[in-house]
This record gives C-alpha cells, sequence and structure tokens, in this order.
C-alpha cells in the first residue's frame, strides 16, 4: 500500500502545473493561450516576466527532487527512479491541466539533482554555452539532455544510464516542433517576444 501511495503521489506532484497556477493566481493569465503555450518554465518568462518565470522553473525543479525523496518520506520500497518517472509523467501530462503539461526539462533536471548531482552540474554546463551561443532554450534544453546520457555512460551505473536514456528521448520527443521550428528558422529566441 505504502509503494502505491508512493507512486501515485509522484504522478500527482509531477501534474501541479506551477506555469498554470502561479499564472492564473498571481498574473491572471492562463499561459497556454500566449507564446509557445507551453506549460513551462521558459514561456513563463516569455509572457509573464523573469520573477514568474524563476519560480516556475525553481518550482518545477523541487518538485523533481521532492518526489525522488517521497520513498524515504513515506518510509516505502519504491526506487526513487520510479519516482522520478512518474513526476516526469505527470509533469508532462498533469492530470490537473487536461494531460498537456511542460517539456520535462526543469522537472527532470530536479530528478537528476538528487540521482547524479555532478551530471546534472554537468548539463547545466552545457545549457549555459548553448544557451549564450545560440539563444535558443529549447535546443539548449535538448542538448543538456543528451549530455546526462553521455556522462550517465561513463559514470553512473546502468539504472540511471536508462533512466537518461528515457528523459533524453521524451525531452527530444515533447520538443519535436521546437526542432522543426529552429531547422525552419522559426524558433524564438531569448530575449525575443513570440
Ligand atoms: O523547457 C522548455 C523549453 O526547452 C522550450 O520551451 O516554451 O520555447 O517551447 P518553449
Amino acid at each position: 500500500m505504502l509503494n502505491i501511495i508512493t507512486l501515485l503521489s509522484s504522478y500527482l506532484i509531477g501534474s501541479i502545473s506551477f506555469a498554470l497556477v502561479i499564472g492564473k493566481l498571481f498574473y491572471k493569465t492562463d499561459i497556454r493561450g500566449y507564446g509557445s503555450g507551453n506549460l513551462g518554465a521558459t514561456n513563463t518568462f516569455r509572457v509573464l516576466g523573469k520573477r514568474a518565470g524563476t519560480t516556475v522553473a525553481i518550482a518545477d525543479i523541487l518538485k523533481g527532487t521532492g518526489a525522488c525523496l517521497l520513498p524515504q518520506i513515506f518510509n516505502s520500497t519504491v526506487s526513487p527512479i520510479l519516482c522520478g518517472i512518474l513526476v516526469i509523467c505527470g509533469h508532462a501530462f498533469p492530470i490537473f491541466a487536461g494531460f498537456k503539461g511542460g517539456k520535462a526539462v526543469a522537472t527532470s533536471a530536479g530528478v537528476f539533482i538528487f540521482l547524479s548531482p555532478l551530471g546534472t552540474c554537468t548539463a547545466f554546463i552545457v545549457f549555459l554555452i548553448s544557451l549564450l551561443t545560440s539563444k535558443y532554450v529549447s535546443l539548449s534544453s535538448i542538448l543538456a539532455s543528451i549530455s546526462i546520457v553521455i556522462y550517465s555512460f561513463i559514470f553512473e551505473d546502468k539504472l540511471i544510464i536508462a533512466l537518461s536514456l528515457f528523459i533524453s528521448l521524451f525531452v527530444i520527443i515533447l520538443h519535436r516542433e521546437n526542432i522543426k521550428r529552429i531547422l525552419k528558422g522559426t524558433e524564438t529566441k531569448v530575449g525575443k517576444k513570440k
């Protein structure tokens, strides 16, 4: 029973869409109707500004890390990796927001902070270098997720490698529209309004 509660809670925590909650509560705005329409930190930045975007990014990261701590909190035997997968799925397919959520980058970072802090630091550096040079958050997110796979192959065990592969593939699939826009040259760069 404790295991089921742990797994269910992971998905439900992931389903709390902070971009939607903060947008509606403090800005009376449903960001799904603006910018890329995505329920994530990047679109919150774009539509509602720096403070809201940073808050959503931190909250999305914390829910990823928080879900991995649930087995300890509930004293259950579930693997934090499974909780990580479920919180990421909850974020991307939230039951509280019509199963259409964000692109899982910040929440995946939160999961990886718990499982592989150094791997996350590496991915963050890749993200920053890519962002500074390309100005595309989406491309930088994809490259960061790929860098986690490479890092995991070199330094982590089989389970973390499998999780990194799952996350990277998931993130790339969720960014498929961004990829099309990058190829067409129509993807929004940071600092530019959509
Ligand atoms: O984390 C999501 C980001 O990589 C892209 O977001 O709103 O530009 O589709 P967005």
